[in-house]
């Protein structure tokens, strides 16, 4: 069996950034004024400062104006609040993201619940959550809607197939589910529970790995030719001499290459898609916020 096709997860966004930067520049000559979107970081968790700030640059570069909002780790809830009705009013504001994990003490689901729907580009209110469990047209979390581009672009129709989703966060197992479902493929939700999990997966023509522990599904879990996602970014500890350890998935990558018919590596697989997935939902806010339909072929 040949090895595995690569999933570039890195061309295929570099590619809808562009696709996105051109329709950015198309809505501001309409609207004389970008797409914008309001960035709020509380707290010094390095690898959030780190997204923040990655999130800003390619704002910049696709065309999007980003406004970034850097809070102090003992922000009350109440400013947080506040902050963020602002950013509701502020016409110049089309999307807002609040990066999670919130420090201590701040309610995540009440800060999430004070943003509008209508700008609430990540898909983390109710309201989308809803509005895709129900089929209405909202706002789909970046990271799931990322890896359905790089499979439909990968195997065009799902129908019919099996796929496991191993997770079930809000933000990613759930979402990636509902949409696997509306693409017609049969779905089983595995999670920390899930009895024979190498079974399951075992019989799955796509696998979404979304658990957050380094290299655990491995090769002989993979159907022959089966297509995996793998969302996972760990970093293992370091190796002697080395001051940081090496970043890997939740896959065994190297061994289940020989086995799948595509993956996506780490990195360069699906953490690429999201900060563009980011930037499209901006751009489909900005024209919603405008009256304007949803741009095409985004
Ligand atoms: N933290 C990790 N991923 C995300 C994301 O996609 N959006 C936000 N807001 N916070 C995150």
């Amino acid at each position: 069996m040949p090895e595995a096709a690569l999933i570039d997860g890195k061309v295929f966004a570099e590619a809808l950034r562009a696709r996105v930067g051109a329709a950015a520049a198309a809505f501001a000559q309409w609207a004389g004024r970008r797409p914008g979107l309001a960035v709020v970081l509380v707290g010094e968790d390095p690898a959030s400062q780190v997204y923040v700030g990655a999130k800003g640059k390619a704002c910049e570069a696709a065309g999007i104006a980003s406004f970034e909002h850097r809070l102090p780790a003992d922000t009350s809830e109440a400013a947080l609040l506040s902050l963020i009705e602002r950013l509701n009013q502020d016409e110049a504001v089309d999307g807002i993201l609040v990066q999670m994990p919130l420090p201590q003490g701040l309610d995540e689901q009440a800060i999430i619940a004070a943003i509008n729907p209508d700008k609430d580009v990540d898909g983390f209110h109710v309201i989308n959550a809803g509005r895709l469990s129900v089929g209405q047209a909202g706002f789909i979390p970046c990271t799931p809607l990322g890896c359905m581009m790089l499979l439909k672009d990968r195997l065009g129709d799902l129908s019919g197939l099996d796929a496991v989703v191993i997770g079930r966060s809000n933000i990613v197992g759930k979402p990636m589910a509902q949409l696997l479902v509306d693409a017609n493929a049969t779905v089983t939700i595995a999670h920390s529970r899930t009895k024979n999990l190498a079974d399951i997966v075992r019989r799955a023509d796509i696998v979404i790995a979304a658990v957050g522990r380094p290299e655990m599904i491995r090769a002989d879990w993979i159907k022959p030719g089966a297509t995996v996602i793998d969302v996972g970014i760990n970093r293992l500890p370091p190796e002697p001499g080395k001051e940081r350890g090496r970043l890997v998935g939740d896959v065994a990558f190297a061994e289940a290459r020989e086995v799948a018919g595509a993956i996506t590596p780490v990195p360069g697989g699906v953490g690429p898609m999201t900060i563009a997935v980011l930037l499209r939902n901006t751009l489909v806010a900005a024209h919603g916020h405008a009256g304007l339909p949803a741009p095409e072929g985004l």
